[in-house]
């Protein structure tokens, strides 16, 4: 299962670049106005702290706006994949850049018809959002359980990035019914690593350590 990093902000991506862990980012207008930086120029310094797709949303809403935009967005970098929500005009657009050998990105699904459409339209990522799905009463999870399904009767190759992630629990189950990528806050990824039990480990083999009087090297 890949990793991307939901956030614009330059130096919580290159701190989990470093980890070797990271494999993309996704960013949104949101998240844009979030890092205070300029749309462009702050989408370029991320594509080149990963070789992994960068998500760059565009906010026109009609299909040929989408396509202007697009154009300027893909020329920022090889590794930048264009978003786009998940409407008529969004679709159009999609199987217009994917045709045309960009990488795409369709965003704010919130059902698994809406999910089939994307694939069908060749996306490249389709981004169910588990989170806002379980904030209006639904399971963003059983969400993720019907596309992995419809996905594989087809054999469509459009993955799976789950997103809107909350906790560690939403990427646990992610990894359990095998969807392709997650994106999630960097707190989020961070608590990964973390476990009461490994901390406490350490604690007691250092202190039993010390008392060896060694050193190594
Ligand atoms: C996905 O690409 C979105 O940027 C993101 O996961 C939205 O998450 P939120 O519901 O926490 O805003």
């Amino acid at each position: 299962m890949k990793f991307f990093v939901d956030t614009a902000e330059i130096a919580e991506i290159a701190d989990l670049a470093a980890t070797g862990l990271l494999d993309g980012v996704t960013t949104n207008p949101s998240l844009i106005a979030k890092s205070g930086r300029d749309f462009i120029e702050v989408t370029k310094e991320i594509c080149g702290l990963t070789d992994g797709p960068v998500s760059a949303e565009v906010v026109a809403l009609d299909h040929e706006g989408m396509m202007r935009e697009a154009e300027i967005l893909r020329k920022i970098a090889d590794n930048v994949c264009i978003k786009v929500p998940l409407t008529i005009d969004g679709l159009k657009t999609c199987k217009a850049l994917t045709g045309d050998g960009s990488m795409v990105n369709v965003t704010l699904c919130f059902s698994a018809n809406q999910a089939l459409l994307a694939a069908k339209a060749g996306a490249t990522f389709v981004s169910p959002f588990v989170g806002r799905h379980d904030d209006n009463g639904f399971d963003g999870m059983d969400l993720i359980r019907d596309i992995r399904l419809i996905y594989d009767n087809y054999a469509f190759g459009t993955e799976i990035l789950v997103a809107s992630i909350r906790h560690g629990v939403h990427i646990l189950e992610s990894a359990k019914i095998g969807a392709d990528v997650i994106t999630a806050p960097p707190a989020v990824i961070k608590g990964l690593f973390k476990h009461v039990l490994t901390d406490k480990g350490i604690e007691g083999f250092l202190a039993d350590w010390a008392k060896t009087g060694q050193s190594i090297g």
